[in-house]
Formats: C-alpha cells, sequence, structure tokens
C-alpha cells in the first residue's frame, strides 16, 4: 500500500486533450545540413547519439554547434573524458567563432557529470564520448556494455526531466557498427553517423534513426582548416569529377531522405573472363547486380555472364533506392557497347525480372534538380513522364530494358556464344573462340573492353 502522503508526490492520470503541445521550439544551429539533418535543429530535452570513425570529425562539428549555440545565447556545457581541456581548447582556436568561450568540464564518472550539470543548468549538453564514461557503483571498465547502457541511461534521464539537448557521442567499431548500438538506439531519440565519402576532404552525416524529423536525410561537409563547412548542394559533390565523354557513366537522381541528390554511377564490364567472372559492387547491392545481369542477358541480348562486371557509385553513397537499377542498366550496356550515354541525360527507373522499366517516386523533383544542374534529357519509364518538365528538358519514356539501351546508345549488339557452338564446348573455349573471332571480324568492338583505370 502506498500511503496517501506518498500518492500525493506521484503522477496522476491525464486528459490527453489538457496535455499541453508544447510546440517544440528548435535551436537552429545555423550550419544548415546539420540543422536538416536533425529535422530542423536542436529539440529541447531530445538525446542524439554522433556516431563515426575516429578522426572523422565529431568533436570538431560538436565544438562548432555549441559554438554557434552559444553565441546565439543558449547555454552550452561541452564535457569531455577523452580530451584535457587544453586539447579542447586547441581545437576550439582553430575553429574560432567564439568557441573559446564554451563552458567545458573534464569529467569520466557520470554522476559527477551529471551533479556538474545540474548545477550548471545548460540547455544543450556534449557528452564526448559515451565510451569514457562509467558509474562509479557499476562493475566493469568504461566502455563496456553494462557501463554504457547505465551512463547512457542517467544521462537520457536527466535530459528528460530538465529538458535539455543532449549530443552523444559514439565510436564506431573496427567493423563500422556504433559500439553497443542495440543498447543505446531505443534510449536516444535520434542516431546520426558520420561517414567518410570517397575523398579525404568530404564527410556525410546520415540519420538513421530520428524520432523528430525524416530518416536516410544527409548532410554533407568539408573538413577545412577552420573545422567542417557545409556543402549546399551534395549535388554537385557526386558530380564533381565526373569524366565527361567517357564509356560506362551514367547519373540518376535519388531521393535521400526528402531532397534529390544526382549520383553518378560508373560501369565496366571487362573480359571476357577465364574462370568465373568477377562481379563486383560499390554502393549497389550485389544481389540486384546479378539479378540485372540475368534480365540483361535474358530481355535485350547482353550475355554478360561471361565477362567482369563492375559497379561503381561515385562518392561513396550507398544506394537504397531501386530507381537506379535503370542507370545501372545505362552505365553497365555504355561500358559493355563501349559507347558513351549522352552526357546530359539522367536515367531513372526499377527494373522488373520481364525487363521492363517501371516507374519510380517523384519523378517531378528528380527531374527539377536535375534540370538546376544542367541536364536536359530524361529517360525513365513510360508510366513515370510527368505532365509538365522543366522548359529545354525532354523526357524519354521507354518500356524496358532493350528500348531504354537502343534509345540513349543507338543500335546495339553484343557477341554471345555462338548459337551453333557445340554444347560440350567448356565455357572457357567457347569464350576464348569468341574473343579470337572478334578480334578477327572486328565487328564488335566491345568484347575487349579493358578496364582504363
Ligand atoms: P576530430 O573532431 O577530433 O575527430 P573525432 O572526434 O571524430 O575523432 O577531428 C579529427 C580530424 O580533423 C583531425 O585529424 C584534425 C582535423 N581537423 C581539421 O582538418 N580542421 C579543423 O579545423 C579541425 C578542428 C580538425
Ligand atoms: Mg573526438
Amino acid at each position: 500500500m502506498v500511503s496517501d502522503r506518498a500518492m500525493a508526490g506521484i503522477q496522476r492520470p491525464v486528459r490527453l486533450r489538457e496535455v499541453e503541445q508544447a510546440e517544440q521550439q528548435r535551436m537552429r544551429t545555423g550550419l544548415d545540413e546539420f540543422d536538416f539533418v536533425l529535422g530542423g535543429g536542436v529539440v529541447p530535452g531530445s538525446v542524439v547519439l554522433l556516431g563515426g570513425a575516429p578522426g572523422i570529425g565529431k568533436s570538431t562539428i560538436l565544438t562548432q554547434v555549441a559554438a554557434r549555440l552559444d553565441h546565439a545565447g543558449c547555454r552550452i556545457l561541452y564535457v569531455s573524458g577523452e580530451e584535457s581541456a587544453h586539447q579542447v581548447k586547441l581545437r576550439a582556436t582553430r575553429i574560432g567563432g567564439g568557441a573559446e568561450d564554451i563552458a567545458f568540464l573534464a569529467e569520466t564518472e557520470v554522476g559527477h557529470l551529471i551533479a556538474r550539470a545540474r548545477e550548471f543548468d545548460p540547455a544543450v549538453l556534449v557528452v564526448d564520448s559515451i565510451q569514457t564514461l562509467y558509474a562509479e557503483e557499476m562493475e566493469g571498465a568504461p566502455g563496456n556494455v553494462g557501463q554504457i547502457r547505465e551512463c547512457a541511461a542517467r544521462i537520457q534521464r536527466y535530459a528528460k526531466d530538465h529538458g535539455v539537448a543532449v549530443f552523444m557521442v559514439g565510436h564506431v567499431t573496427k567493423d563500422g557498427s556504433l559500439a553497443g548500438p542495440r543498447i543505446l538506439e531505443h534510449i536516444v531519440d535520434t542516431t546520426i553517423y558520420f561517414e567518410h565519402t570517397g575523398d579525404q576532404e568530404h564527410r556525410i552525416m546520415r540519420a538513421v534513426k530520428n524520432r523528430f524529423g525524416s530518416v536516410d536525410e544527409i548532410g554533407v561537409f568539408r573538413m577545412t582548416e577552420h573545422g567542417l563547412e557545409t556543402v549546399a548542394n551534395p549535388s554537385e559533390l557526386f558530380l564533381a569529377d565526373r569524366s565527361r565523354g567517357a564509356t560506362g557513366s551514367a547519373v540518376t537522381a535519388l531521393i535521400e531522405g526528402t531532397r534529390p541528390v544526382l549520383v553518378e554511377i560508373q560501369g565496366l564490364v571487362g573480359g571476357p573472363a577465364y574462370g568465373s567472372p568477377q562481379r563486383v559492387s560499390t554502393g549497389y547491392s550485389r544481389k540486384r547486380l546479378a539479378i540485372l545481369l540475368a534480365v540483361l542477358e535474358k530481355r535485350a541480348g547482353l550475355p554478360f555472364g561471361q565477362y567482369d562486371v563492375f559497379v561503381n557509385v561515385v562518392g561513396g553513397l550507398e544506394l537504397a533506392e531501386t530507381a537506379a537499377d535503370a542507370t545501372v542498366v545505362a552505365a553497365l550496356a555504355s561500358s559493355a557497347v563501349n559507347r558513351p550515354l549522352p552526357e546530359d541525360a539522367i536515367f531513372l527507373g526499377e527494373v522488373g525480372l520481364g525487363g521492363e522499366v517501371r516507374r519510380v517516386g517523384q519523378p517531378d523533383r528528380r527531374i527539377a534538380e536535375a534540370a538546376q544542374l544542367g541536364f536536359r534529357r530524361v529517360y525513365l519509364a513510360k508510366k513515370s513522364v510527368p505532365r509538365s518538365v522543366p522548359a529545354g528538358v525532354r523526357v524519354i519514356g521507354v518500356e524496358n530494358v532493350g528500348e531504354l539501351i537502343r534509345e540513349a546508345l543507338g543500335e546495339f549488339r553484343m557477341p554471345s556464344t555462338r548459337p551453333d557452338a557445340p554444347r560440350s564446348e567448356s565455357r572457357r573455349a567457347s569464350a576464348e573462340r569468341s574473343t579470337n573471332e572478334l578480334r578477327r571480324t572486328g565487328r564488335h568492338r566491345i568484347a575487349v573492353a579493358v578496364p582504363t583505370e
């Protein structure tokens, strides 16, 4: 039994109607891509986990965010269990912009951390990192599962009780997973990852869980001498080094989160291979590639069976959408027949097992983004041709992969094993024979496409 006196101190049921709709007043950091990934700024009382490899710039971005919020009049406390005040100061000096005004605390015991935080009463608390914290009364070293769970739970309770926004840094382990991700996932409101792109300078930030916004948003940053800069138009990054007029290069417009992003996909068909042909794919599902190759063989007369096939998504993006199937088809066909695709074209469409090019979601927005960046031709499923397109843009509706390739590359042919080849002939012998034949006749110049890079 709970005494009457004690009852007075515990929560009562309320009508939902009477719950105050505290419309979350988000705090904008002014680092646009960062606000964007969070879903429009920092939500008071929210707990955000920022994961990423060592050295990627987690402390840097959070120092910048803290400096900006501090400058805007938010009370900030930056706690580090990793670095000394001196080290953190060096970074702050480098970043500039008032970063040296941030209040800093070096602490690793979670009880002490929270006690100091209560006293200081910040609007935003940065904890760098969750793996360096420990709770005195728990067994085990900092970083072990029990410690991480306990420390994160206590910080989360503090955040909710006091309406403090918390950013927790989490290191990713060698295999790329956030240490203790399962444990932390349900404790935090938002999980964002900081990842490398193909080059040294750029970073992609991605929300994978967000209670206060859309997931799969990406933000692109560039590391400079003075911290991270936002890259306002991610498409430009993914297309920056595009080699014009090269074979095997095709562009698509993906919807990453809520906005379209243009991405180049490269295909390379080498061979014919002796032994088992290689299928290597970065950024595009290997399973889907296998399906596409089978479809191209059966429905478009492009027998890739004996050739090495490579697919690369430029800029380090991982394609989650199927809308780029048609792009992969175009890139591979271009490499196979050794003819470049039109430079000003994008390709949109899922490819089905029947070789049909299927519609994609939100074609208008994808086309608008492409048009803004100077693309003038759009190949897509006949059924998703929009009623109106931006001036100067031509839309080419296609029904299947064969039509797609013909429209983009003209009539094509790829050598296959001769239909009258003896059945007993080994694959290797047949491959050799067809290559020799090609070399002799010179009719199809495609089969001996050799990787140029
Ligand atoms: P850091 O934020 O310490 O990475 P993390 O906290 O994720 O481990 O940043 C790491 C790298 O960034 C470091 O090698 C130095 C570099 N850097 C710059 O290039 N410019 C800068 O302005 C700063 C602060 C860091
Ligand atoms: Mg760090």
